[in-house]
C-alpha cells in the first residue's frame, strides 16, 4: 500500500551503529539488485495478458506493482535523496496506493508492460549513480547507514511477495519453479518450550534498516509462557477440521464465525477434498496436502479458533518477539533467533528459494537459544496482537507506511514467510493485515500462559521430555 511521501518530523531514536560507508554502499547496491532480479522473474514468467489481467479483486494487476515499484523508487531515491526532477510526474497518482484500492486498479490508465519495465529500468539506471555519490554518514536520518536505499529495497521485496501471492491466486499452469525445501524431523523435539518470566528488550533503536514501526527499543516485562516449538502443521490442523472445528461456533470469534458461514469456509484457502483425500493447489499444481508442513493460507480467525479448540491461544506479539530474540544467557535481544549474523540458506527458508514452507522440524541451525524452531521464514505467524505503535514511536519517513494502519483493525504477523527476502525480515520486523485475510502466506503457532500452572508436572514433562509430537499440540477440545 502506501506510499505517498508525506514528510514528517519523526526520526529514528538513535543514530545507527557505524558501518563503513563502502560496506553500506555495497549492501545498498546488492539489495536493490537482488530485488530487481526477483521483480524481473515475477514479471517475465507470464505473458502480457497475464500481467495486465486482474487475477483477484484482492490484488493489483502485476503490471501495477511493477510500475509502482519504479515510482516509489523514483520519488524517494531520485527526487528526495537525489534532488532530481520527476521523470513522469503525471503517473504519480496512478501508482499511489492510497488513491486507488486494488480492486479499481485495472481500470486505471496503467503503463503497458513494456513501458512499465522501461520506466522501472530508467529509474534504476539513474539511482545507481546516486548510490555512488550519496554520503552515507552524517547526512541525516534518511541517508544514515543508507536507510533510504534499504527502505526502497525492502519496499520492492514486499511487492515481490505481493506479486507471488498474485501468482498463487492466478489460474492456469505453473509459471514458477523451485527445488523442494529441506526435510524436517520433529522426533526428539519437545512440543513446546517454556520462556521464563522476566523483562526483555523489544524493538530496536540500532538496526540500521529497521522501519519506523520496529522502533524504538524498549523494555517489556513478559510473564512466563509456553510456545510451540514449531508452527502448527497441516496434520495438526486436519485434526481440528475432522473434529468438526469449522462447524462449532464455540471455537470462533463472532466475526470469524460470520465469515466462515457467509463464505462457506471449511478448510484453508486453496484446499479441497476429493475422494476422501485433501488436496491443495500450489502455484498451478494440485497435490496432496503434506501433513508435516506448517499450515498456510489461514486467516487470523482460523488460527484463533484452532488455538481455542486446542485449549491454547495465539502468542501475543511481545511473546513471539521474546521467544525469537531474547537470549537468557546474556539477557540481551539478538537480531535473529540464531544470533546477530545474517540469514543463510541453512538458517531459514526465505527469499522464494523454495515455493513452500519447509516441514516442521527443519532448520535446526535457525533455532532460538531456548530451542524454538522456524520462527524466521516458512510462514508468517499470526499473533493475538493489534498493530499498535511502540512507546516513543515516531512516523518516519512517511505516515502512510505504518502510522495510518495503527489501531484495532489489523493483526500483527511475525517472522516472515518463504516468500520474504532476508532484507525485509528480522526478529523485530512487523507485518500486519486484516484478520479475514487468507491469501497471504500466513500460518501460526500456539502458546499458553505458564504463571498459574508453572509447578504442574504436566508442563515440566512437556518441556523436558521428548513428546515426539511437536506441532500437533492439541489433539482435542479444551
Ligand atoms: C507491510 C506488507 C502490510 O504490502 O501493504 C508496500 C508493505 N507498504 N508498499 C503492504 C508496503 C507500502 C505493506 N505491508
Ligand atoms: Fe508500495
Amino acid at each position: 500500500m502506501t506510499d505517498r511521501p508525506t514528510r514528517t518530523a519523526g526520526l529514528p531514536a538513535d543514530p545507527p551503529a557505524a558501518i563503513p560507508a563502502e560496506e553500506l554502499r555495497r549492501r545498498a547496491l546488492d539489495s536493490l539488485t537482488a530485488a530487481r532480479d526477483r521483480t524481473s522473474l515475477l514479471t517475465s514468467c507470464v505473458d502480457d495478458r497475464e500481467l495486465t489481467a486482474q487475477h483477484s479483486p484482492l490484488m493489483s494487476p502485476l503490471v501495477w506493482d511493477l510500475a509502482h515499484i519504479g515510482n516509489q523508487e523514483e520519488q524517494w531515491l531520485l527526487r528526495t535523496v537525489g534532488g532530481r526532477d520527476a521523470i513522469r510526474p503525471e503517473i504519480d497518482s496512478v501508482y499511489d496506493a492510497f488513491e486507488h484500492p486494488r480492486s479499481a486498479r485495472p481500470t486505471l490508465p496503467l503503463l503497458p508492460p513494456s513501458e512499465a519495465r522501461a520506466y522501472a529500468a530508467d529509474v534504476r539506471g539513474r539511482v545507481l549513480d546516486i548510490v555512488e555519490r550519496t554520503p552515507l554518514h552524517g547526512g541525516g536520518p534518511l541517508l544514515d547507514a543508507g536507510f533510504a536505499f534499504g527502505m526502497i529495497a525492502q519496499h520492492e521485496q514486499q511487492h515481490d511477495e505481493t506479486m507471488l501471492i498474485t501468482h498463487q491466486l492466478r489460474r492456469g499452469p505453473a509459471a514458477l519453479t523451485a527445488p523442494p525445501p529441506p526435510a524436517g524431523d520433529t522426533s526428539g523435539l519437545p512440543s513446546e518450550v517454556l520462556v521464563p518470566a522476566g523483562p526483555f528488550t523489544m524493538g530496536t533503536s540500532t538496526e540500521p534498516w529497521a522501519l519506523d514501526n520496529e522502533r524504538p527499543a524498549h523494555q517489556r516485562l513478559v510473564p512466563a509462557f509456553l510456545i510451540d516449538t514449531v508452527p502448527v502443521t497441516n496434520g495438526a490442523y486436519l485434526e481440528f477440521i475432522e473434529d468438526g472445528g469449522y462447524t462449532e461456533e464455540r471455537w470462533w470469534a463472532p466475526e470469524g464465525w460470520a465469515q466462515i458461514r457467509e463464505h462457506n469456509i471449511g478448510a484453508p484457502l486453496f484446499w479441497r477434498r476429493e475422494g476422501g483425500q485433501w488436496l491443495r493447489r500450489r502455484f498451478g499444481a494440485v497435490e496432496p496436502v503434506p501433513a508435516q508442513e506448517p499450515v498456510l493460507h489461514v486467516s487470523w480467525y482460523e488460527a484463533d479458533a484452532y488455538a481455542r479448540w486446542a485449549g491454547r491461544r495465539l502468542p501475543s506479539e511481545e511473546e513471539w518477539e521474546k521467544a525469537a530474540r531474547h537470549d537468557p544467557a546474556s539477557g540481551r535481544s539478538s537480531r535473529y533467533p540464531w544470533g546477530d549474523e545474517e540469514a543463510t540458506p541453512e538458517r531459514a527458508n526465505l527469499g522464494q528459494r523454495h515455493l513452500q514452507p519447509a516441514p516442521a522440524g527443519s532448520y535446526p541451525e535457525g533455532a532460538s537459544p531456548l530451542g524454538v524452531r522456524q520462527l524466521i521464514g516458512d510462514v508468517w505467524e499470526w499473533t493475538s496482537s493489534d498493530f499498535l505503535p511502540y512507546p516513543g514511536f515516531a512516523a518516519f519517513p512517511y505516515r502512510e507506511y505504518s502510522e495510518v494502519f495503527f489501531g484495532g483493525a489489523h493483526k500483527v504477523l511475525r517472522g516472515g514467510s518463504f516468500a520474504v527476502d532476508a532484507v525485509a525480515c528480522r526478529g523485530t520486523f512487523r507485518n500486519w493485515d486484516l484478520p479475514v485475510r487468507r491469501q497471504i502466506f500466513s500460518g501460526f503457532r500456539t502458546a499458553r500462559s505458564a504463571d498459574s500452572v508453572i509447578t504442574d508436572s504436566v508442563i515440566a514433562d512437556s518441556v523436558i521430555a521428548d513428546s515426539g509430537t511437536a506441532g500437533s499440540a492439541g489433539s482435542g477440545g479444551a
